[in-house]
């Protein structure tokens, strides 16, 4: 599941990913976005995406443990608290399942200062206290927008264990 999923930056990838037997559930509040996404889809062939508009809701319309994966990429300077979600990205994963973020727009962050309110260690603290353990992170060539920078991508288990 890709929140906030925008045009399908990862979205896209993940499908292909996953390939036709899987599902990439992709959800954003803003229809245009999704829109762009589903003519993207088409055009590669992929039929293995479902959008769904909401009204930004923190709540995530689905039944407990439905998902494999979540991801949560350059979304989590939108929300004005992120812990309700981080509790609902616990209570639709999958006990064997991963979280991944990439926060983006950090204090001090470029572009778009104005956008960084955010600190790294207290993204980290909220997902901790919302029940998951560390388990990867990555320091990588990340795409905002549309073009590429340095970003960290920081991956969560349901169950503790340390970075890797
Ligand atoms: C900056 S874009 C990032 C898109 C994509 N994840 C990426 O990394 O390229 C953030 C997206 O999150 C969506 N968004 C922000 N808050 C949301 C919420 N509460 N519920 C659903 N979508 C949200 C916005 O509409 C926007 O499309």
């Amino acid at each position: 599941m890709d929140f906030g999923c925008g045009v399908g930056h990862y979205t896209i990838p993940a499908a292909q990913a996953v390939g036709p037997a899987g599902h990439v559930y992709a959800l954003d509040k803003d229809g245009r976005v999704l829109q762009q996404l589903g003519a993207k889809a088409q055009d590669l062939g992929l039929s293995n995406i479902e959008a769904l508009q909401t009204a930004g809701e923190l709540r995530i319309n689905y039944p407990d443990e439905a998902f494999d994966v979540i991801l949560a990429y350059d979304v989590l300077h939108y929300p004005e608290r992120r812990e309700p979600l981080f509790t609902e990205f616990r209570r639709v994963l999958k006990e064997e399942g991963f979280l991944s973020v990439y926060p983006k727009h950090r204090r001090g962050d470029h572009p778009l200062p104005s956008l960084g309110r955010m600190f790294l260690d207290d993204v980290i603290e909220e997902i901790g206290q919302a029940g998951f353990g560390p388990k990867r992170r990555f320091y990588e060539r990340l795409l905002h927008d549309d073009s590429y920078n340095q970003g960290i991508v920081l991956n969560f288990s349901r169950r503790a264990r340390s970075w890797r």
